[in-house]
């Protein structure tokens, strides 16, 4: 039977690369965004995650189309801009939190319950480097990805049998996110197309074992 991925985040980046990737692999994709798009997906919704509203109509229209995720890929996510943390105003604050934490949360509230319906799946939470370690000027980022890891780990424990969730640190990748971070100075690392031959295995082989684990895209 198909496969069923869902990503947020998918308009360009790494969520864009691992839907292309999957539906190259014959999965089904349904997918959101902020921006509107033209979008080869099975299902796509322009939406901010931060929106509750906007993400429960997002899961019921995907579960329609495509029925429930077998792999559920929380991929939306901000950077602040570089900067000291007494320096980041607080809108800026607040918008990288709602998000990278509470976008994530809607998600899985009304994502997750279609899954232990169907009795399996396994939930993706992309973490970073900076989910594990810290680097200056991106306490804000630091904070979020270190709360998705701790997040993706009691979340686990709530799992009924069947399913799973993992952290996900993807690497270091020039995407428009990681340029926000480094300018010119991403460059030098893989486009996001070059990480997807690593990534689509990686993803198509998690598995309910390794629930509560936090991995690397090696
Ligand atoms: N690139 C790296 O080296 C790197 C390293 C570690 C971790 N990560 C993580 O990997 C994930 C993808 O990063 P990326 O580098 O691909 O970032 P990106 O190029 O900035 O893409 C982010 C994606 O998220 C969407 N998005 C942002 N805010 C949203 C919102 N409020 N609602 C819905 N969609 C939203 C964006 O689309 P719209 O603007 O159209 O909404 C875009 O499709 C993130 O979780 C990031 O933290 C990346």
């Amino acid at each position: 039977m198909e496969q069923v991925a869902w990503i947020t985040g998918c308009s360009r980046g790494l969520g864009k690369a691992m839907a292309d990737g999957l539906l190259e692999r014959g999965w089904k994709v349904a997918g959101c965004a902020r921006s509107p798009l033209e979008s080869p997906l099975g299902h796509f919704q322009s939406l901010d995650v931060r929106q509750e509203s906007a993400v429960k109509e997002f899961c019921q229209q995907a579960h329609q189309v495509t029925g429930a995720p077998d792999l559920l890929i929380n991929n939306a996510a901000l950077v602040n801009r570089p900067a000291a943390l007494w320096e980041v105003p607080a809108e800026e604050f607040d918008a990288v939190i709602d998000v990278n934490l509470k976008g994530m949360a809607n998600v899985i509230r009304h994502a997750v319950p279609l899954m232990i319906e169907k009795g399996s799946g396994i939930i993706v939470n992309l973490s970073s480097g900076w989910g594990r370690s810290v680097s200056a000027e991106v306490a804000p980022y630091c904070a979020t990805k270190w709360g998705v890891e701790g997040l993706t780990k009691a979340l686990a424990e709530d799992l009924p049998r069947g399913l799973g969730a993992v952290a996900l640190n993807p690497g270091v990748i020039d995407t428009d996110m990681l340029r926000t971070c480094w300018a010119e100075g991403a460059s030098g690392f893989p486009t996001a197309e070059e990480w997807k031959a690593a990534a689509i295995p990686f993803l198509e082989s998690l598995s309910p074992r390794q629930n509560g684990a936090s991995l690397t895209v090696a």
